[in-house]
């Protein structure tokens, strides 16, 4: 059975026409491959409440540019002597039910799901949180309550890229609170969260502004309508360029834009963030946030009444919500590309170097 994994260039030796790829990714070079594997064995890790998924799509976020390096450090450390490692990569997919235990009652054998990463706790009371940091491997082992059914109107490959973006933008959406007529900033506007909450606040009535550090690329988003505004990373460092001013910030990079946003807050503005940009020093060399005095950060929150809320992903019900949504043709997640068989270098390349608008799926021609 076919997966697309992270490996130690050795593998060559032992996998018979393994077509493996080196892909150049910050200054390192990861071997990247489509391999033919015996699918996982859990016969021992079974139990009453299993559900046995059958992967057929997977996506990465950027998160999975840290676990890239982390994978690949790890299969060269541990291969040698005989020894063989490789690792499957993603952290979401799209699979089919193999087989369920006998207390298991929401789903089927053949049902399309995806994961709910309810966070922090689901409701079977367990903690939640990402369901897996190997959405590319073929056969994985969950409960039901880290499952939901893909409604027949989404394809494999919009549910490949689903959960975790829209679980978190209608997390941060629900947080806002929008009455309607709020000035809207949205930073890294390219990044699959931001994409997100932009689909989802075009029906809240809102003025939405972009950030970019591509600005001059999104040129189209202002001209049909979705936007009113982009700035780039110059001209939010720009102290003459005030206006307009802010009510609610939605930051997947809180260490990159708040240092540069702060200035544009108005009064009682709601700073809502869920993601560092600092999460490997492989790829980050020094932000101006290093430079920048945390007192005064804090100090501009004091004066201005801003509140800063933080958030991880969401709850069941905000992806309920996005799926009610997607079926009623109100939101979707947008797709940039989808790669299958052996175009596993150009997956990786279009998800983590080329300039994209969506979420890039790879999928499982078996
Ligand atoms: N806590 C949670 O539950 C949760 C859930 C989802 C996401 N997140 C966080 O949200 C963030 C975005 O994740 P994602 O998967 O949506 O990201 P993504 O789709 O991989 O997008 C990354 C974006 O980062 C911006 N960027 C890249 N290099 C940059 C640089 N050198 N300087 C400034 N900006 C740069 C680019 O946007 P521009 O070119 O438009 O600037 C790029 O499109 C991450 O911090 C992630 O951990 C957190």
């Amino acid at each position: 059975m076919k997966i697309v994994t992270i490996c130690n260039p050795c593998m060559q030796d032992v996998v018979k026409n393994a077509n493996l790829f080196d892909f150049r990714i910050d200054n390192a070079h990861i071997t990247v491959a489509l391999l033919d594997v015996v699918p996982t064995d859990f016969a021992s890790l079974w139990t009453d409440d299993s559900v046995l998924v059958r992967v057929k799509a997977f996506s990465c976020n950027f998160r999975d540019r840290s676990l890239l390096h982390f994978f690949n450090e790890s299969c060269i450390q541990f291969s040698g002597d005989r020894k063989y490692f490789y690792s499957p990569i993603g952290s979401e997919f799209m699979g089919e039910v193999l087989e369920v235990g006998s207390h298991v009652h929401s789903l089927k054998i053949g049902d399309r799901v995806m994961p709910n990463m309810a966070y922090p706790i689901r409701r079977d009371g367990k903690v939640g949180g990402v369901i897996s940091n190997f959405a590319s491997q073929r056969n994985q082992l969950f409960s039901e309550e880290q499952l939901i059914k893909v409604p027949d109107k989404m394809s494999d490959e919009e549910a490949a890229g689903f959960a975790l973006t829209a679980q978190t933008a209608y997390s941060m959406v629900r947080k806002a609170n929008l009455r309607g007529g709020e000035n809207v900033l949205l930073t890294a506007l390219s990044s699959n969260t931001s994409l997100a909450i932009m689909a989802l606040l075009q029906s809240r009535h809102v003025n939405i502004y972009g950030a970019s550090t591509k600005a001059a690329d999104w040129a189209e988003l202002l001209d049909n309508g979705e936007l009113k505004q982009i700035f780039s990373f110059e001209d939010l460092k720009n102290k003459h360029l005030l206006e307009p001013r802010f009510d609610v910030v939605f930051d997947p990079f809180i260490d990159l834009y708040f240092p540069e946003v702060r200035l544009r807050l108005n009064h009682g503005a709601q700073y809502i963030y869920c993601g560092l940009y600092k999460q490997n020093p492989k790829y980050v060399s020094s932000t101006k946030t290093d430079e920048t005095d945390l007192c005064s950060l804090y100090a501009t929150c004091i004066i201005r009444n801003v509140s800063l809320i933080g958030n991880c992903l969401g709850t069941t019900s905000d992806l309920e919500n996005a799926i009610a949504d997607y079926v009623a043709g109100e939101f979707s997640v947008p797709i940039d590309s989808v790669f299958s068989g052996e175009d596993v270098l150009s997956f990786f390349q279009q998800t983590f170097l080329n300039k994209r608008k969506g979420k890039v799926i790879y999928k499982y021609a078996d």
